[in-house]
Protein backbone atom coordinates (compact mmCIF):
# COMPACT_ATOMS: atom_id res chain seq x y z
CA UNK A 1 0.00 0.00 0.00
CA UNK A 2 1.16 3.51 -0.52
CA UNK A 3 2.59 5.00 2.37
CA UNK A 4 2.69 8.98 3.16
CA UNK A 5 1.31 8.96 6.92
CA UNK A 6 -0.93 12.27 7.07
CA UNK A 7 -1.76 13.48 10.26
CA UNK A 8 -4.24 12.42 12.08
CA UNK A 9 -6.67 13.72 14.59
CA UNK A 10 -4.96 14.67 17.78
CA UNK A 11 -5.52 12.20 20.78
CA UNK A 12 -5.63 13.08 24.33
CA UNK A 13 -7.30 10.97 26.52
CA UNK A 14 -6.06 7.59 27.66
CA UNK A 15 -7.63 4.60 25.80
CA UNK A 16 -9.27 0.97 27.18
CA UNK A 17 -7.83 -2.85 25.91
CA UNK A 18 -10.21 -4.79 25.23
CA UNK A 19 -8.78 -8.30 25.28
CA UNK A 20 -9.23 -11.03 22.42
CA UNK A 21 -10.80 -14.29 24.29
CA UNK A 22 -8.93 -16.70 25.73
CA UNK A 23 -7.38 -19.38 23.56
CA UNK A 24 -7.04 -16.99 20.64
CA UNK A 25 -3.37 -17.92 18.74
CA UNK A 26 -3.78 -15.47 16.04
CA UNK A 27 -4.00 -11.92 17.21
CA UNK A 28 -3.76 -8.94 15.54
CA UNK A 29 -4.31 -5.39 17.52
CA UNK A 30 -6.91 -2.56 16.40
CA UNK A 31 -5.88 0.80 17.88
CA UNK A 32 -9.07 3.02 17.15
CA UNK A 33 -10.20 6.37 17.20
CA UNK A 34 -13.07 7.06 19.76
CA UNK A 35 -14.56 10.50 20.37
CA UNK A 36 -18.00 11.02 21.39
CA UNK A 37 -18.85 14.32 21.50
CA UNK A 38 -22.24 13.96 24.17
CA UNK A 39 -19.01 12.35 26.73
CA UNK A 40 -17.80 15.91 27.03
CA UNK A 41 -14.49 13.84 27.25
CA UNK A 42 -11.79 14.03 25.11
CA UNK A 43 -10.27 12.04 21.97
CA UNK A 44 -8.48 8.66 23.03
CA UNK A 45 -7.29 5.02 20.96
CA UNK A 46 -9.04 2.43 22.11
CA UNK A 47 -7.22 -1.09 21.62
CA UNK A 48 -8.63 -3.89 20.59
CA UNK A 49 -7.41 -7.45 20.15
CA UNK A 50 -8.90 -9.62 17.20
CA UNK A 51 -8.50 -13.18 16.72
CA UNK A 52 -8.06 -13.46 12.70
CA UNK A 53 -8.98 -17.14 12.86
CA UNK A 54 -11.94 -16.13 13.63
CA UNK A 55 -12.62 -12.51 11.51
CA UNK A 56 -12.95 -12.12 7.30
CA UNK A 57 -9.45 -10.56 5.97
CA UNK A 58 -10.50 -7.23 5.33
CA UNK A 59 -10.00 -4.38 7.73
CA UNK A 60 -13.83 -3.49 7.31
CA UNK A 61 -14.37 -7.01 8.94
CA UNK A 62 -12.60 -6.52 11.60
CA UNK A 63 -14.26 -3.15 13.06
CA UNK A 64 -17.64 -4.85 12.38
CA UNK A 65 -16.54 -8.23 14.38
CA UNK A 66 -15.03 -5.42 17.06
CA UNK A 67 -18.91 -3.51 17.06
CA UNK A 68 -20.58 -6.93 17.04
CA UNK A 69 -18.87 -8.82 19.62
CA UNK A 70 -16.40 -6.51 21.41
CA UNK A 71 -17.92 -2.87 21.83
CA UNK A 72 -21.35 -1.86 19.74
CA UNK A 73 -20.40 1.89 20.68
CA UNK A 74 -17.95 1.41 18.40
CA UNK A 75 -19.41 3.76 15.35
CA UNK A 76 -18.42 3.54 11.58
CA UNK A 77 -20.36 3.91 8.07
CA UNK A 78 -20.42 1.10 5.90
CA UNK A 79 -22.82 -0.04 3.35
CA UNK A 80 -21.55 -2.16 -0.21
CA UNK A 81 -18.57 -3.81 1.50
CA UNK A 82 -16.79 -4.05 -1.97
CA UNK A 83 -15.54 -0.86 -2.35
CA UNK A 84 -18.46 0.90 -4.79
CA UNK A 85 -20.04 3.57 -2.07
CA UNK A 86 -17.41 5.00 -0.37
CA UNK A 87 -19.00 5.21 3.09
CA UNK A 88 -16.33 2.96 4.77
CA UNK A 89 -13.50 5.79 3.79
CA UNK A 90 -11.11 6.49 6.69
CA UNK A 91 -7.50 6.54 7.78
CA UNK A 92 -5.86 3.30 8.19
CA UNK A 93 -2.33 2.90 8.73
CA UNK A 94 -1.54 6.56 7.83
CA UNK A 95 -3.51 6.39 4.39
CA UNK A 96 -6.93 7.40 3.27
CA UNK A 97 -8.62 4.51 1.65
CA UNK A 98 -12.06 2.60 1.66
CA UNK A 99 -11.61 -0.21 4.91
CA UNK A 100 -13.59 -3.01 2.72
CA UNK A 101 -10.52 -3.03 0.52
CA UNK A 102 -7.53 -3.12 2.52
CA UNK A 103 -6.67 -6.68 3.71
CA UNK A 104 -5.85 -6.93 7.50
CA UNK A 105 -2.77 -8.87 6.21
CA UNK A 106 -1.27 -6.68 3.98
CA UNK A 107 -0.85 -4.22 7.86
CA UNK A 108 2.37 -4.82 9.32
CA UNK A 109 1.77 -3.87 13.26
CA UNK A 110 -0.88 -3.28 14.88
CA UNK A 111 -3.36 -1.45 12.50
CA UNK A 112 -4.48 2.10 13.07
CA UNK A 113 -7.75 3.39 11.86
CA UNK A 114 -8.77 6.74 12.21
CA UNK A 115 -12.13 8.77 10.45
CA UNK A 116 -10.53 11.08 7.68
CA UNK A 117 -8.06 13.46 8.88
CA UNK A 118 -8.85 17.81 8.97
CA UNK A 119 -12.79 17.23 8.97
CA UNK A 120 -15.25 17.38 11.87
CA UNK A 121 -16.03 14.40 13.59
CA UNK A 122 -19.45 13.53 14.23
CA UNK A 123 -18.42 10.63 16.43
CA UNK A 124 -15.55 8.00 16.12
CA UNK A 125 -14.92 7.04 12.29
CA UNK A 126 -17.50 9.40 10.67
CA UNK A 127 -16.73 12.52 9.19
CA UNK A 128 -19.23 15.51 9.02
CA UNK A 129 -19.54 15.64 5.13
CA UNK A 130 -22.33 18.40 5.34
CA UNK A 131 -19.82 20.84 3.40
CA UNK A 132 -18.36 18.46 1.19
CA UNK A 133 -21.53 17.58 -0.39
CA UNK A 134 -22.60 21.28 -0.32
CA UNK A 135 -19.75 22.31 -2.03
CA UNK A 136 -20.73 18.87 -4.88
CA UNK A 137 -23.97 20.38 -5.66
CA UNK A 138 -22.35 23.49 -6.26
CA UNK A 139 -20.73 22.25 -9.43
CA UNK A 140 -24.28 21.10 -10.57
CA UNK A 141 -23.25 17.42 -11.09
CA UNK A 142 -26.21 16.97 -13.44
CA UNK A 143 -26.58 17.48 -17.57
CA UNK A 144 -27.38 20.98 -18.55
CA UNK A 145 -28.92 21.74 -22.06
CA UNK A 146 -31.28 23.81 -23.69
CA UNK A 147 -31.60 21.54 -26.59
CA UNK A 148 -34.92 20.04 -26.27
CA UNK A 149 -34.16 16.53 -25.56
CA UNK A 150 -34.60 14.23 -28.29
CA UNK A 151 -37.19 10.97 -28.60
CA UNK A 152 -34.22 8.92 -27.30
CA UNK A 153 -31.20 8.95 -25.49
CA UNK A 154 -28.54 12.16 -26.45
CA UNK A 155 -25.79 10.13 -28.53
CA UNK A 156 -21.96 10.44 -27.83
CA UNK A 157 -19.49 9.08 -30.50
CA UNK A 158 -17.20 6.70 -29.11
CA UNK A 159 -14.37 9.26 -28.71
CA UNK A 160 -16.57 11.60 -26.48
CA UNK A 161 -17.59 8.56 -24.55
CA UNK A 162 -14.17 7.73 -23.87
CA UNK A 163 -13.44 10.66 -22.32
CA UNK A 164 -15.41 9.99 -19.34
CA UNK A 165 -13.34 7.20 -18.56
CA UNK A 166 -11.64 7.94 -15.19
CA UNK A 167 -13.85 10.51 -14.27
CA UNK A 168 -17.11 8.63 -14.30
CA UNK A 169 -15.91 6.30 -11.79
CA UNK A 170 -15.80 8.78 -8.85
CA UNK A 171 -17.13 6.87 -5.97
CA UNK A 172 -16.74 10.37 -4.01
CA UNK A 173 -15.35 8.68 -0.57
CA UNK A 174 -13.48 12.00 -0.21
CA UNK A 175 -10.22 10.16 0.00
CA UNK A 176 -8.39 12.78 -2.13
CA UNK A 177 -9.73 15.92 -0.70
CA UNK A 178 -9.05 14.85 2.52
CA UNK A 179 -5.63 14.10 2.01
CA UNK A 180 -4.87 17.79 0.30
CA UNK A 181 -3.28 20.07 2.30
CA UNK A 182 -4.18 23.17 0.02
CA UNK A 183 -7.94 21.18 1.19
CA UNK A 184 -7.10 21.11 4.69
CA UNK A 185 -6.14 24.83 5.22
CA UNK A 186 -8.77 26.26 2.60
CA UNK A 187 -11.44 23.61 2.50
CA UNK A 188 -14.25 26.59 3.10
CA UNK A 189 -13.48 28.25 -0.54
CA UNK A 190 -11.18 25.89 -2.04
CA UNK A 191 -13.31 22.91 -3.49
CA UNK A 192 -10.57 20.22 -3.65
CA UNK A 193 -9.75 17.49 -5.74
CA UNK A 194 -12.65 15.34 -5.67
CA UNK A 195 -14.85 18.02 -6.35
CA UNK A 196 -13.22 19.36 -8.93
CA UNK A 197 -12.80 15.63 -10.81
CA UNK A 198 -16.72 15.79 -10.77
CA UNK A 199 -16.94 19.31 -12.13
CA UNK A 200 -14.50 18.07 -14.90
CA UNK A 201 -16.54 15.35 -15.58
CA UNK A 202 -19.37 17.69 -16.88
CA UNK A 203 -17.16 19.99 -18.52
CA UNK A 204 -15.93 17.29 -20.75
CA UNK A 205 -19.47 15.73 -21.34
CA UNK A 206 -20.34 15.86 -25.31
CA UNK A 207 -23.56 16.37 -24.29
CA UNK A 208 -23.73 18.61 -21.92
CA UNK A 209 -23.75 23.00 -23.72
CA UNK A 210 -23.00 24.71 -20.20
CA UNK A 211 -19.51 24.08 -20.48
CA UNK A 212 -18.58 27.96 -20.46
CA UNK A 213 -20.63 28.82 -17.44
CA UNK A 214 -19.44 25.45 -15.57
CA UNK A 215 -15.78 27.19 -16.31
CA UNK A 216 -17.14 30.81 -15.45
CA UNK A 217 -18.04 29.46 -12.13
CA UNK A 218 -14.20 27.81 -11.62
CA UNK A 219 -12.77 31.08 -12.43
CA UNK A 220 -11.64 32.04 -8.76
CA UNK A 221 -8.65 31.89 -7.20
CA UNK A 222 -10.17 29.74 -4.49
CA UNK A 223 -12.54 27.46 -5.69
CA UNK A 224 -10.02 25.74 -8.55
CA UNK A 225 -6.65 28.10 -8.33
CA UNK A 226 -5.85 26.79 -4.40
CA UNK A 227 -4.59 23.51 -5.96
CA UNK A 228 -0.83 23.55 -6.02
CA UNK A 229 -0.13 20.21 -7.81
CA UNK A 230 0.87 18.73 -4.01
CA UNK A 231 -0.88 15.35 -6.00
CA UNK A 232 -1.55 13.68 -2.76
CA UNK A 233 -5.09 13.20 -4.22
CA UNK A 234 -4.13 11.00 -6.86
CA UNK A 235 -1.29 9.10 -5.01
CA UNK A 236 -4.35 7.80 -2.10
CA UNK A 237 -7.47 7.61 -4.63
CA UNK A 238 -8.77 3.92 -3.53
CA UNK A 239 -10.55 3.91 -7.25
CA UNK A 240 -6.64 4.46 -9.04
CA UNK A 241 -7.94 7.95 -10.02
CA UNK A 242 -6.21 11.16 -11.40
CA UNK A 243 -8.03 13.99 -9.70
CA UNK A 244 -4.81 16.49 -10.51
CA UNK A 245 -4.81 15.55 -13.78
CA UNK A 246 -8.59 16.45 -14.15
CA UNK A 247 -7.38 20.05 -12.26
CA UNK A 248 -4.76 20.33 -14.80
CA UNK A 249 -7.61 19.82 -17.60
CA UNK A 250 -10.10 22.45 -16.10
CA UNK A 251 -6.35 24.79 -15.62
CA UNK A 252 -5.63 24.48 -19.42
CA UNK A 253 -9.24 24.96 -20.47
CA UNK A 254 -9.01 28.23 -18.86
CA UNK A 255 -5.65 29.45 -20.62
CA UNK A 256 -6.77 28.11 -24.09
CA UNK A 257 -10.18 30.31 -23.64
CA UNK A 258 -9.04 33.17 -22.89
FE1 LIG B 1 -12.65 9.00 -3.88
FE2 LIG B 1 -10.94 8.89 -5.94
FE3 LIG B 1 -13.33 10.09 -6.24
FE4 LIG B 1 -11.42 11.23 -4.79
S1 LIG B 1 -11.34 10.83 -7.01
S2 LIG B 1 -13.58 11.06 -4.20
S3 LIG B 1 -10.44 9.48 -3.83
S4 LIG B 1 -12.96 7.91 -5.81
FE1 LIG C 1 -4.27 19.02 -3.56
FE2 LIG C 1 -4.11 17.21 -5.43
FE3 LIG C 1 -3.90 19.75 -6.06
S1 LIG C 1 -3.27 17.06 -3.37
S2 LIG C 1 -3.00 20.66 -4.26
S3 LIG C 1 -5.66 18.77 -5.23
S4 LIG C 1 -2.79 18.07 -6.97
FE1 LIG D 1 -18.84 0.65 0.34
FE2 LIG D 1 -16.52 0.23 1.59
S1 LIG D 1 -18.51 -0.23 2.31
S2 LIG D 1 -16.87 1.32 -0.27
Amino acid sequence: MAQFNLPAHSVVGKGKTYYAGAGAKNIKRFQIYRWDPDSGENPRLDTYEVDLDTCAPMVLDALLKIKNEMDPTLTLRRSCREGVCGSCAMNIDGVNTLACTIAIDDIKGDVKVYPLPHMPVIKDLVPDLTHFYAQYASIKPWLQSITPPPERERLQSKEDRAKLDGLYECILCACCSTSCPSYWWNGERYLGPSVLLQAYRWIVDSRDEFTGERLDDLEDPFRLYRCHTIMNCTKTCPKGLNPAKAIAEIKKMMVERR
